[in-house]
C-alpha cells in the first residue's frame, strides 16, 4: 500500500515514531511530521499530559497521533513501543531518537549511575529503537532514521564528558548503520542543535550563552524540528549518514 506524501510521488504506508516528544524539540518535530502528512506516535516517560496535548493539536490540524508511553531504559522497551506503533498505525518507518538526558558534573564527580542513565538513554536505547525499525523499513526499501545528538561530542564542553561520550557515540552509530542500509532505500542521519530553550536546559540562565552563539540567541524547538522534517521527508533521499548542526553558528 503506498499513498501519496503531496509531490505527486507515493510512499509506503506507515508511521513516525518521535521519542522523548511530550514537550521540546519532540513535540515540535512531531507537529512538523504531523504536517508533512505521517501519523505520528508521540512517546513519552514522565509527562502523559505534555504527549496528550501534542497528540490533540495534531488531531486539531486534521492529523492522526497517538501518545505512547514508555521507560527507554529498560531493555524491552524497544520492542514493545515499537508493537505498539504498528498495531495502531502499521511499520515505523520514520524513527527519530530525540529522548535525552544529562547529569552533569566535572569527571572526578561524576558516579557510575549518572555515567551509565545518560549512555543508557542517549545511545543505547537509540540502538535498540534503530535496530528494531530497520527490518520493516528495509522490507519497505524506504526508512528514515533521525538521531538527535548534539554540538557536545564532536567539541568538548567541560561538566559534560557523559553526555558527550553519548552524543559522540550517537553520531558514529549514525555514520555507520547509513552506510549499511544506504543501498535500500533507508536514510540515517543526525542533526546536533546548539542551544535550545527547552526543559532541558531551563535551569540555565538565561541569555549566560547569548555572547558564544553568533546568532546571540538560543535555538528554538521549532528551527530544529524543521532540519529533522527534512531529513526526514522524500526529498531528503540522498542525504545519509551526515550530521546537520544546527547551532546559530556557535560551532562554525
Ligand atoms: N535543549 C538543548 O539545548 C539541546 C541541545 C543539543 C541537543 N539536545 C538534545 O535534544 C533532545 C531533546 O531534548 P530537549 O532539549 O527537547 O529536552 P526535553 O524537553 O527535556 O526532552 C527530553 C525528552 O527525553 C525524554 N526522556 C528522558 N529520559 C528518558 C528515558 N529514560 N526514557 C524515555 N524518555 C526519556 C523526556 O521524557 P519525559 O519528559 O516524558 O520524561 C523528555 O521528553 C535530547 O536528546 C537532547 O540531548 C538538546
Amino acid at each position: 500500500m503506498a499513498r501519496s506524501n503531496g509531490n505527486g510521488n507515493s510512499r509506503p504506508e506507515g508511521a513516525a515514531l518521535v521519542t522523548g516528544a511530550s514537550g521540546g524539540i519532540g513535540a515540535a518535530t512531531a507537529h512538523a511530521l504531523a504536517a508533512g502528512g505521517w501519523p505520528v506516535a508521540v512517546h513519552f516517560r514522565s509527562n502523559p499530559e505534555g504527549a496528550a496535548e501534542v497528540v490533540a493539536s495534531i488531531e486539531r490540524s486534521g492529523g492522526r497521533a497517538i501518545a505512547v508511553g514508555a521507560d527507554l531504559d529498560s531493555a524491552e522497551a524497544a520492542d514493545q513501543l515499537l508493537t505498539q506503533v504498528e498495531e495502531s498505525f502499521g511499520p515505523v518507518l520514520v524513527l527519530v531518537n530525540n529522548a535525552g538526558r544529562r547529569a552533569d558534573g566535572l569527571s572526578p564527580q561524576i558516579k557510575d549511575q549518572e555515567w551509565q542513565q545518560v549512555i543508557e538513554t542517549n545511545l543505547n536505547a537509540a540502538f535498540r529503537l534503530t535496530r528494531r525499525t530497520l527490518k520493516p523499513m528495509l522490507r519497505a526499501r524506504f526508512g528514515r532514521v533521525v538521531n538527535v545528538a548534539s554540538v557536545v561530542g564532536p567539541r568538548a564542553n567541560p561538566g559534560q564528558a557523559n553526555y558527550a561520550a553519548s552524543k559522540a557515540g550517537l553520531i558514529g552509530m549514525t555514520k555507520t548503520i547509513a552506510v549499511e542500509v544506504a543501498r535500500r532505500g533507508v536514510t540515517v542521519n543526525a542533526v546536533a542543535p546548539g542551544l535550545v530553550e527547552t526543559g532541558l536546559t531551563a535551569d540555565l540562565p538565561a541569555g549566560a550563552f547569548d555572547e558564544a552563539i553568533p546568532a546571540r540567541r538560543p535555538g528554538t524547538p521549532e528551527e530544529i524540528a524543521a532540519c529533522i522534517g527534512f531529513l526526514a521527508s522524500d526529498e531528503a533521499s540522498y542525504v545519509t549518514g551526515s550530521v546537520l548542526t544546527v547551532d546559530g553558528g556557535m560551532s562554525a
